[in-house]
């Protein structure tokens, strides 16, 4: 490669945490074989997109975007690359349907993404063009060794297991992450004594179940609480969790650490235990019920959010009504509402009829939507005249003349500047004076 001007990567992300934090290693790489990085797409020889396959909405935003693509690819040389679970799920169809993808490469595969890169960007300036795909799903690699090229100066995201085993039959992370596996903590720790020197002020621990890790003697709630000692880091966050791994030790690791943030993210999906089994949670409504009662009860200031997903197969008006009433009872601080997208060669989609029209879902997640923003807002008005500590991350969306920072449960709240001589990073603390359902209001 020629050194003295190195070609230059633009990356795209998209999907959750874990696309995040691999695009960081994916950065790493790239960087340490001599490659640069620019924001311009103008200025880019190389386009990553890291992509999500969860929804179908996922998949369109990545063809909106190659289709973009295409555009310049016509107007000049370019090495497209698709990253990520979109390029392990869909392999064939993706590159019949995209022509101009060079590269394809899934999450286990990043290693190798220099020298395909390189390979590309030979075969481009010959005058041909040349795929190259590196698709093999792992059972070991967890990129130990390969320090993140972090961009945020606030929060460091730290991937402490990968992939999943639990095959919930509507999901098709299982398929395009591959099997479970922990990271060495001594090589977690050292990553977040990195991140404390860089000055991060806090960690969230990522895993797509991240509360199954386990490295020998090392559970979860060791790790987080080791994660936690680590001096220089005021909070430390983690997502997501499964319902089915929080032994009391775990929730009381919680509720004893100053610095591991009262904030547990846990995915009900359904509240009728007909639809659960079918969509093999491992967990009834009551059981999960039981599971909230129980935090709150050694946790009692937790904050909890969730996930639901509305319409999956067969799901009867009476099945609804209990996720319905569940959402009532539980009152989450807030909550995802996704209707079902059927993926491709995930159990639901050999086994079980994607019958529910969707405009029935629709109409099902609109229903859900409502009730938790009344219980949101409900909720945050609890805390109106409270004082809470706030970390402090950027400038409000709506206004430069605000700053936006986050509770330790992770509640956005929002405030006027003034005077106070504040950064972002650093910790304050606000009377809470009002709340909409999005945010707590501060003065
Ligand atoms: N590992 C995480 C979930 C990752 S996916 C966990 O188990 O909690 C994030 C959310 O997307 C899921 O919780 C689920 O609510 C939703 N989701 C996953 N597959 C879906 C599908 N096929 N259709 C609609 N929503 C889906
Ligand atoms: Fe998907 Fe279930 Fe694994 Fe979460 S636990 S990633 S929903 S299969
Ligand atoms: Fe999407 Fe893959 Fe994350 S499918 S949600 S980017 S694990």
């Amino acid at each position: 490669m020629n050194k003295a001007t190195p070609p230059l990567v633009h990356i795209e992300t998209f999907g959750c945490q874990m696309n995040e934090s691999d695009s960081e290693l994916v950065r790493s790489l790239l960087k340490r074989e001599g490659y640069g990085f620019t924001d311009d797409r103008e200025r880019a020889d190389v386009m990553l997109m890291n992509t999500c396959a969860i929804r179908e909405n996922a998949h369109n935003k990545v063809y909106g975007h190659l289709g973009e693509l295409h555009a310049i690819k016509k107007e000049r040389p370019l090495v497209v690359g698709v990253l990520g679970c979109m390029a392990q799920s869909l392999k064939d169809e993706l590159t019949k349907k995209v022509p101009l993808i060079d590269v394809l490469a899934g999450p286990d595969a990043y290693r190798q993404l220099p020298m395909l890169i390189s390979n590309a960007l030979q075969a481009q300036e010959q005058g041909f063009s040349k795929k190259a795909f590196a698709l093999d799903l792992s059972e070991y690699e967890t990129y130990e060794g390969v320090m993140p090229d972090r961009e945020d100066g606030i929060n460091a995201w730290i991937t402490v297991m990968r992939g999943c085993d639990n095959f919930c039959s509507f999901c098709v992370v299982p398929y395009t992450r591959g099997r479970e596996r922990s990271r060495d903590p001594q090589g977690v720790l050292a990553e977040a004594r990195q991140a404390a020197a860089l000055g991060y002020k806090q960690i969230t621990l990522l895993g797509q179940n991240v509360n199954s890790y386990r490295s020998d003697d090392w559970d979860f709630a060791r790790l987080i609480s080791a994660v936690a000692d680590t001096p220089g880091i005021e909070r430390v966050r983690f997502t997501s969790p499964h319902p089915k791994d929080f032994p009391r030790p775990l929730l009381e690791a919680i509720a004893g650490h100053p610095k591991i943030c009262k904030h547990i993210h846990l995915p009900l999906q359904a509240g009728s235990d007909r639809i659960l089994d079918l969509m093999g949670r491992s967990y009834t409504a009551d059981e999960y019920r039981r599971l909230v009662d129980q935090i709150r009860q050694v946790v009692p200031e937790i904050v909890l959010t969730s996930d639901i997903i509305c319409g999956f197969c067969t799901e009867t008006d009476a099945d609804y009504d209990q996720t319905y009433r569940l959402v009532e009872q539980v009152r989450f601080h807030s909550a995802y509402v996704f209707a079902y997208s059927e993926r491709k060669n995930t159990i639901a989609a050999r086994k079980y009829p994607d019958d529910v029209a969707e405009e029935v879902k629709s109409i099902r997640v609109q229903r859900l939507v409502d009730l938790q923003r009344e219980i949101g807002a409900a909720r945050n008005r609890e805390y109106i005249g409270r004082n809470v500590s706030v970390l402090v991350e950027r400038d409000a969306t709506r206004s430069p003349e605000q700053w936006m920072g986050r509770t330790d449960g992770n509640i956005t709240v929002i405030w006027d500047k003034g005077t106070d001589a504040l950064q972002p990073g650093m910790f304050t603390t606000r009377l809470i004076t009002g709340a909409s359902t999005a945010a707590l209001f501060g003065e």
